[in-house]
């Protein structure tokens, strides 16, 4: 089937602040400043949904009031329904959650949109594309998860891959231009089939840009270099346009 021809995504950076050394934090938000970073990503965690805590809404707002760069926060929290407007006061934000977590998913992208934020759902490795299919056409972006939810320095499940490939092929097929956004283990050597696949909005967190809670600008080139040339590549111009 022959595909519409879309135009080609642009691709951004969303580094995963949950991987940064508080006490580095001035220092590493400069460097995504000058380095002109899409979005800052926010993981928060409850406890509950996944088993570890991390970051909440006064480290959003604190972050909010240092730097200017949109936060893309990600809801891996239980009953998200109950939490996104703790997250409303971030003007430009997304805001993604975790649709199996919610009793009417429709109803908070709804809720997230009136906010004023773009409306985002996370896969778990264990949700299939199928089972959101119905969301799809609703949000502004997908994200798809490459690591089991919860923790930085994971490994890569490779079968997640394939999940971003079908996401781009079916929003190809609905003449859809949403963002597909990959987290988990998006490493040096992982970007290039990650791109490949269809992924245009990239969490960066301990396997690329933090090193020991820092981030060096020469990574930050470096990432956009190793981006650059996956998309240069046949397949990976071919996979961000339509087939
Ligand atoms: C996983 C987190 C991400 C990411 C961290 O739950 O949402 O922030 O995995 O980056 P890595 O995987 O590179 O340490
Ligand atoms: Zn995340």
């Amino acid at each position: 089937m022959k595909f519409p021809e879309l135009p080609l995504r642009p691709l951004s950076v969303s580094p995963s602040m949950m991987c940064a050394d508080p006490f580095a934090l001035r220092e590493v938000v400069d460097v995504f400043a000058a380095g002109e970073v899409e979005w800052l990503h926010i993981d928060i965690m409850d406890g509950r949904y996944v088993p570890n805590f991390t970051l909440g809404p006064d480290y959003c707002r604190a972050l909010s009031r240092a730097s200017r760069i949109p936060l893309d926060i990600h809801l891996m929290v239980e009953e998200a329904d109950r939490h996104a407007d703790l997250f409303a006061e971030f003007a430009g934000a997304r805001v993604s959650f975790h649709p199996e977590t919610v009793r009417q998913p429709v109803r908070l992208i709804e809720r997230i949109r009136a906010n004023g934020q773009g409306s985002a759902i996370a896969l778990d490795p264990s949700m299939t594309l199928e089972s959101v299919a119905h969301l799809l056409p609703l949000v502004d972006q997908v994200v798809v998860m490459t690591v089991n939810p919860g923790y930085a320095g994971q490994k890569l499940l490779p079968f997640c891959l394939e999940k971003i490939r079908q996401c781009r092929e079916w929003f190809a097929k609905e003449g859809l231009a949403t963002d597909i956004e990959v987290d988990g283990n998006v490493s040096w050597a992982h970007i290039p089939a990650m791109v490949m696949a269809g992924a245009n909005v990239l969490v960066a967190g301990t396997s690329s840009l933090f090193v020991n809670g820092r981030v060096r600008p020469a990574d930050l080139g470096r990432f956009r270099a190793v981006v650059d040339e996956a998309r240069k590549s046949p397949v990976g111009e071919q996979s961000i346009l339509a087939r």
